[in-house]
C-alpha cells in the first residue's frame, strides 16, 4: 500500500468517531484532506465544522460543509487531525503543514482528539522531524537563540522556491528546530511556551491524542492513550 492509501484508510476509519448532529473540529494536511473528503459523504449527519486553517476551511466549504467560527462554538465533541510524529504516550509533533497554532486552539476545546496517521509517524522518541515553532516575526532571531540553548538547530521556514519567510495564517513566522531528542515532551512544551515571542510550539503533549488510528500494511490499528 502507498502512503496515500494508508492515509485514506485511516481517514475512512475516522468517520466512525464523528459524533452525529455536532460540530466537528477538523485538522490540516494531506491526511486531514482525505478525512474532509470522507466527511463530505456524511455531511448531512453533522451540523458543520471548525477549521484549523484557511486551507481546511476552503476545502470544507468546497464540499458544502458549513464552517463555524470557534468563538461561536462552546464545545467540540471531537477533533480529527494528522501528525508529523506521535509517540507511545499520544504526544505529537505537528505543524509540518504550518497550522500548529490553530490546530492547538481547536484541539484545546475538543473533548476527544483522534489522530489519523500512516504507520511511519509512530516513533519511540520524537525529534527526528524538525519541531515547528510559530513566532512573532520581530522575535525570530531572539527566539532562535533561546531554542539553540535548548540544544536545537532552528531554521526559518521559507516560502517554497523563494528566499522569503513563510507567513502563517496568523501572520507568524515558523522556526523548524532539528536536532532535538524529545524524551520529556510535556516539559519541553512548557519550556518553549515560556520563551517570549513564541506564539505556539508544535508539541502536543499537555493535550495529546486520546486515540490514534494508524495505517499499516496489516490494516488500521487503534491506539488508545
Ligand atoms: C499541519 C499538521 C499535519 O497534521 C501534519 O503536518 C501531518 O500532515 P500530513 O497529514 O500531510 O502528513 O500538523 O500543521
Amino acid at each position: 500500500m502507498t502512503q496515500d492509501e494508508l492515509k485514506q484508510a485511516v481517514a475512512r476509519t475516522a468517520i466512525d468517531y464523528v459524533v452525529k448532529n455536532q460540530i466537528i473540529g477538523v485538522g490540516t494536511g494531506s491526511t486531514a484532506n482525505f478525512f474532509i473528503d470522507e466527511l463530505a459523504k456524511i455531511k448531512g449527519d453533522i451540523k458543520g465544522a471548525v477549521a484549523s486553517s484557511e486551507a481546511t476551511a476552503a476545502r470544507l466549504r468546497g464540499h458544502g460543509i458549513e464552517v463555524f467560527d470557534l468563538n461561536d462554538v462552546p464545545e467540540i465533541a471531537v477533533y480529527i487531525d494528522g501528525a508529523d510524529e506521535i509517540d507511545n504516550s499520544g504526544a505529537m509533533i505537528k505543524g509540518g503543514g504550518a497550522a500548529l497554532t490553530r490546530e492547538k486552539i481547536v484541539a484545546s476545546v475538543a473533548k476527544q482528539f483522534v489522530c489519523i496517521a500512516d504507520g511511519s509517524k509512530l516513533v519511540e522518541v520524537m525529534g527526528k522531524f524538525p519541531l515547528p515553532v510559530e513566532v512573532i516575526p520581530m522575535a525570530r532571531a531572539s527566539v532562535a537563540r533561546e531554542l539553540a540553548k535548548l540544544g536545537g538547530t532552528p531554521k526559518l521556514r521559507l516560502k517554497p522556491g523563494t528566499e522569503e519567510a513563510f507567513v502563517t495564517d496568523n501572520g507568524g513566522y515558523l522556526l523548524d528546530v532539528s536536532g532535538l531528542s524529545i524524551t520529556e515532551p510535556k516539559a519541553l512544551e512548557a519550556q518553549i511556551n515560556q520563551i517570549v515571542g513564541v506564539i505556539a510550539v508544535g508539541l502536543f503533549a499537555a493535550r495529546g491524542a486520546n486515540v490514534c488510528l494508524l495505517g499499516t500494511a496489516e490494516g488500521v490499528k487503534t491506539l488508545k492513550f
